[in-house]
């Protein structure tokens, strides 16, 4: 248990009642974005990041946020205060993101001030066009003796930034570290806090970055950027299909190209399936880039509604790419690639599905189905298996492998 002090607010006088006005009388006021030139970004944020808003930005350590911060700012110019790097550090990276013109390294003004009460009066009197700090961890409150990081040093210093944001009308955003399990390290409430909350995805080893927006008060949370980490930064994806297809290897059992969605676009991603005699009593499910529980799940509906028997085989499913799908709209593409690397035999390359399975073995409608088979006939897919041509997962399995 750890002691959390607060700190005492000094502007607490005894308010008056806000006189109530009925909706019709306010004014609606148009938020004011500011592009920023890198489109899969604007998108995210709901067509350009809102006037005064507060956004956090989250993933794992290495994924590239200071990467994406930085590239950020140097489209738009702005304060950037870093308690987590040098300025040596910083220009080294802006160097090798080709920000090494005059002209946009002089927009960036940086800082390695963490003191937030000072931060916060630069921001006043200076009034940057947008500020960054990375990361909120790093950055503390005089008002507290606690150490840096701590949940009551987090959540003070992010109520006073995100006070300057509402005053000032610019732009802040605080990066933010994660932890183990994958939640925002400090205060759960920080999330409730900011306008704006997005996280940036990806698997270390693998080039592709998704930057999904969690909460937004400015736009929608069902956007979707899509990204490449290269040698120079962080390149937008156009065609997110062509970039998780990229490395496919055609022709051998267990590979099926399935069409899911990622925010309101389709990205058509390669499944893969590996079926293999167990040595274990219990045999092994195991899922990467798609839910285990929904893979036991495929694993137990197809020992009970098809001919497979897949009681003493080890079942590893994989997304490749690192994507990361979270819709049972794969659920049909997940049975095919199992079925098809069980039987030894291969699927048409030229083959893509979709669909829901349900615990009666029966294949279920699923959302956006023409978005799904449109985005596959553009590149080529001759075959789709949905749910209009089959009731039941053994039919599409005698269909197809035959
Ligand atoms: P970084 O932005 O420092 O991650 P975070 O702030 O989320 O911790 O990203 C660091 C990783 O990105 C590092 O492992 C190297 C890689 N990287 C590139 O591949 N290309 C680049 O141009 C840059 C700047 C970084
Ligand atoms: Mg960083």
């Amino acid at each position: 248990m750890v002691e959390t002090a607060v700190a005492a607010r000094k502007t607490r006088v005894a308010p008056s009642f806000q006189k109530p006005q009925s909706l019709s009388e306010v004014k609606l006021q148009k938020t004011s974005r500011m592009q920023t030139t890198i489109k899969e970004f604007d998108r995210v944020c709901g067509g350009g990041i809102a006037d005064g808003s507060v956004i956090l930005i989250t993933g794992e350590p290495g994924i590239g946020k200071s990467t994406l911060m930085l590239q950020l700012i140097a489209k738009t110019g702005g304060l950037y205060v870093s308690g987590e790097e040098s300025p040596h550090q910083v220009k080294m990276r802006a160097q090798r993101l080709c920000v090494s013109d005059g002209e946009s390294q002089n927009k960036i003004l940086f800082s390695p001030e963490t003191n937030v009460e000072n931060i916060s009066s630069f921001i006043s009197t200076q009034k940057p066009k947008l500020v960054i700090v990375d990361s909120v961890q790093t950055v503390w409150t005089d008002n507290l003796s606690q150490a840096p990081g701590s949940v009551s040093q987090i959540r003070e210093a992010s109520f006073q930034l995100i006070k300057t944001a509402k005053e000032t009308n610019i732009p802040i955003f605080l990066v933010g570290h994660i932890t183990k399990s994958g939640a925002i390290a400090g205060p759960k409430i920080l999330e409730h806090m900011v306008d704006t909350v997005l996280y940036l995805e990806g698997e270390r080893f693998n080039s592709a970055r998704l930057l999904r927006s969690i909460k937004n008060r400015f736009g929608p949370t069902d956007e979707v950027g899509v990204f490449e980490m290269k040698d120079k930064g962080l390149v937008e994806v156009t065609n997110p299909s062509g970039l998780f297809l990229r490395e496919r290897v055609k022709n051998i059992p267990g590979s099926i190209v399935v069409a899911t969605m990622e925010g309101t676009r389709p990205v058509l991603v390669e499944i893969q399936s590996l079926v293999s005699k167990s040595s274990l009593m219990i045999a092994k499910r195991v899922a990467q880039g798609v839910d285990s529980r929904r893979l036991q799940l495929i694993s137990a509906i197809l020992s009970k509604h098809s001919k497979l028997s897949l009681q003493d085989y080890d079942i590893y499913v994989n997304v490749a790419g690192g994507l990361k799908i979270q819709e049972p709209a794969a659920d049909l593409g997940i049975v095919l690639a199992i079925a098809s690397s069980f039987l030894g035999k291969t699927l048409d390359e030229k083959l893509t599905a979709f669909g829901e399975v349900g615990l009666l073995g029966e294949v279920r409608e699923v959302s956006n189905s023409e978005k799904r088979i449109k985005e596959a006939k553009g590149l080529g897919f001759a075959q789709i298996a949905s749910p209009k041509d089959f009731k039941f997962v053994n039919q599409a399995i005698s269909k197809f492998l035959k």
